[in-house]
């Protein structure tokens, strides 16, 4: 989607969590992350001088990084932004994001700058990356044309097919001199493990930046009850909703909206599940085999940063690797490398976050 003029500002078309900022009872809360926002302004300053940006926001399930992008563009009134998204469904489709973009250009300009070449029509499955790269690079060089800057999101890079990915990326390193501020979203890690390539430019590249979101602060947990109107918890409740969630937003305001100021409570130390997630989770658990089920249940009792090898035993899982990657595949763990044993790695509650009691 484009926006080209503050009548129709990105935020009111935004494909993020709570849809617009459109006032209201509904109304979109959002808080904190000002470092973010900050940074996110400083690269867009860059961007307008010439100096092509691109960032990495990335962060577990739920943890706000399309809350943060979105609230990013709706301080940037009138701010050009084309937004597309990877999709795990769509993940086997050649080029579907470069499409997605490609499509949002050409919908919000009609006229002005045609779909490149190798774009137009179906996707090509047979296309080179490179090649089309060259022709998004194109594409996102057109959108600053009649504007300062342009922003050019794309959302979930984990889930983005193969052949977007190496197209976006070909793009990136060919931008140079352009007002253009890119923005990718991406699960924990998600986007170095795409290629070498991509690795290598979010490591090293000047262009390249990446913001990693963790928790929200106890206070801004606070200050999120506050404007979900729920001002009576008390500051030990608040506390236990924090150390539970670990800031993560999607977890607390989901408690929140499940359960009262009183079941929050009495729910004390054991602050359990909620079910939105847990229905989320459960027919995902079912589908695994029983090594694989049984370590992601070790896994979350054991917490986040869990050895590898404690969960097995927990789990009494003799082939913890092969456990590891099905829970992997799954999106129910996630498997780091353990800072303190090299080579050793550590489950962490993938998707969605947080640990199941
Ligand atoms: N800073 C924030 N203030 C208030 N609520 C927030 C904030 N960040 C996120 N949320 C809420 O948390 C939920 C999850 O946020 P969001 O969808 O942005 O997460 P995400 O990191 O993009 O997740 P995913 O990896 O699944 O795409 C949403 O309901 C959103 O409104
Ligand atoms: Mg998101």
């Amino acid at each position: 989607m484009l926006t080209t003029d503050a009548d129709q500002p990105a935020r009111d078309r935004f494909s993020g969590p709570d849809g617009g900022d459109r006032g209201g009872p509904g109304a979109r809360v959002f808080v904190g992350r000002q470092p973010e926002l900050d940074a996110l302004e400083a690269a867009l300053a860059a961007a307008r001088a010439g100096e092509p940006q691109v960032i990495v926001v990335q962060g577990e399930a739920g943890i706000g990084k399309s809350s943060l992008v979105l609230e990013f563009l709706v301080r940037q009134r009138g701010l050009p932004a084309i937004v597309a998204s990877g999709e795990q469904a769509e993940a086997a489709m050649p080029f579907g994001v470069v499409q997605q973009l490609s499509a949002e250009v050409a919908a919000a300009s009609p006229g002005a700058a045609a779909a490149p070449d190798l774009l137009v029509g179906d996707p090509c499955p047979d296309a080179d990356p490179l090649a089309v790269g060259g022709e998004v690079r194109a594409l996102i060089s057109g959108l600053q044309r009649r504007q300062a800057a342009a922003v050019v999101v794309v959302e979930d890079l984990q889930w983005a097919d193969l052949p977007s990915a190496q197209a976006l990326l070909f793009a990136c390193r060919r931008l140079g001199g352009d007002r253009v501020m890119m923005v990718f979203t991406a699960r924990r890690g998600a986007a170095a493990e795409l290629s070498e390539g991509w690795a290598r430019f979010i490591g090293s590249d000047r262009r390249a930046s990446v913001l990693t979101l963790g928790g929200l602060a106890p206070g801004e947990l606070r200050l999120l009850c506050g404007r979900l109107g729920r001002t009576a918890l008390s500051a030990r409740t608040l506390g236990q909703l924090a150390d539970h969630t670990g800031g993560n937003p999607l977890l607390a305001r989901a408690l929140l909206e499940e359960l009262t100021d009183e079941e929050l409570t009495a729910q004390g130390d054991f602050l359990r599940a909620p079910r939105s997630l847990a229905s989320l989770i459960l027919p995902r658990l079912a589908t695994l085999s029983r090594p694989a089920r049984d370590l992601v249940i070790a896994a979350s009792v054991l917490g986040d940063s869990a050895p590898l090898a404690d969960a097995a035993q927990l789990a009494g899982t003799a082939k913890p690797v092969a456990a590891l990657e099905k829970a992997e595949r799954a999106g129910l763990l996630l498997g780091r490398e353990n800072p303190g044993r090299p080579g050793d790695r550590v489950p962490a509650a993938a998707d969605p976050p947080g640990h199941l009691r």
